[in-house]
């Protein structure tokens, strides 16, 4: 995972939000704000998993950080009444500690595999027919006398998250039964998701701070949350404790998270391209260099929400920075206009 520590607006978590997170994460389906497809999805293959008794299909959520994967896995788990079992991708060594874990698993317990994309290929082979059939090939004994051993496994549920679903190979992908995307929410679902972490961490906001939390919020809970925290600290030690309209903004801007939620970062990004590479396009490692910014950060966290938020193109040819971006940053477009087609 790319580390870019000091930015207020990153949908990773830091130490800070674990210890917060588990207090305001929503543990039944019912509690959980927005991304209604794909709740009411899951709602009907958990009723159908649970009325003829057996394990729910395997699920694969991807998207962005901080936008609900992991909540999603442990409200699964909460819904189906099942134990849920935690690893991560990069801590999957060898397959020892693969297979440590899936001989573990009780009859339709959940497996919650995070960084999917992150297996060695010679553990991700393993879960192959673990998923299809469940079963593995265990390898007894060593040379010539070594015998296979087929391993019955009980009926589990993998849930598998990413951030990159390009990443996933195809036979992976396709032993999912479910697969979704988690989007953006809307800023009228975090403004939602602020107001409940509020009142569950006793916060005094009234509506209209809790609107403009949400509006810079990136789209992501992680963030609004974080931001929701930060806002509080300066509304104790700079006002009166509540987090008002004018409290917000101004904490806000002192935490230099702009209008539409961008960071120092993502102005630099735009700044560069429209500067020093007259609005793009350029490619993603010269940027990189010039920003001396890691390729998988700015891929990761600051492309999906300039995109989503029309800031920023990935063309063929490289990044290019849109006439509402020249708009954002307050510089006069002055490249020729695109032809129309
Ligand atoms: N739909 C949601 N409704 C309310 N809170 C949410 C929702 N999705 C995420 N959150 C909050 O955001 C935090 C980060 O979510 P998490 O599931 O850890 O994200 P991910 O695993 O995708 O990085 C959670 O602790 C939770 O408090
Ligand atoms: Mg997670």
């Amino acid at each position: 995972m790319p580390q870019a520590p000091h930015r207020i607006v990153s949908g990773q978590a830091f130490d800070e939000d674990a210890r917060i997170e588990a207090s305001v994460r929503p543990k039944k389906l019912g509690e959980f704000i927005g991304q209604t497809r794909l709740k009411e999805n899951l709602e009907i293959a958990i009723q159908a998993a649970r009325t003829r008794g057996e394990a729910l299909d395997h699920v694969l959520l991807f998207g962005p950080p901080g936008l609900g994967k992991t909540t999603l896995a442990q409200i699964l788990a909460n819904e189906l009444g099942v134990v849920i079992k935690t690893s991560s991708g990069p801590l999957l060594e060898r397959k020892g500690d693969l297979t440590a874990v899936l001989t573990s698993l009780e009859s339709r317990e959940v497996f919650f595999l995070d960084e999917i994309h992150r297996l060695l290929p010679s553990i991700e082979e393993i879960l192959y027919p673990a998923m299809e059939d469940y079963r593995i090939d265990l390898v007894i004994g060593q040379g010539p006398g070594a015998r296979i051993h087929a391993y019955k496994l009980n009926k589990f549920t993998l849930v598998g998250a990413t951030t990159r679903a390009g990443l996933i190979t195809a036979p992976l992908r396709s032993r999912f039964g479910i697969v979704h995307r988690l989007d953006f929410y809307t800023p009228e679902d975090l403004h939602q998701i602020v107001l409940r972490s509020a009142k569950i961490l006793a916060i005094p906001i009234d509506d209209a701070g809790a609107q403009e939390i949400a509006r810079r919020a990136r789209g992501t809970p992680r963030v609004a949350n974080r931001l929701l925290r930060r806002v509080r600290d300066y509304a104790q030690v700079k006002a009166d404790g509540k987090i008002w309209l004018n409290v917000a903004r101004e904490a806000l801007q002192m935490l230099g998270v702009d209008d539409h939620g961008l960071d120092d970062m993502d102005r630099q990004l735009l700044l560069t391209i429209i500067q020093k590479y007259n609005g793009g396009p350029v490619g993603l490692n010269t940027l990189a260099a010039s920003l001396s910014e890691e390729e998988d950060a700015i891929e990761e966290l600051c492309e999906p929400y300039l995109m989503q938020m029309g800031l920023l193109d990935r063309t063929p040819r490289g990044r290019v920075a849109t006439a509402l971006a020249y708009a954002h940053m307050g510089i006069t477009d002055t490249r020729p206009q695109h032809p129309l087609f």
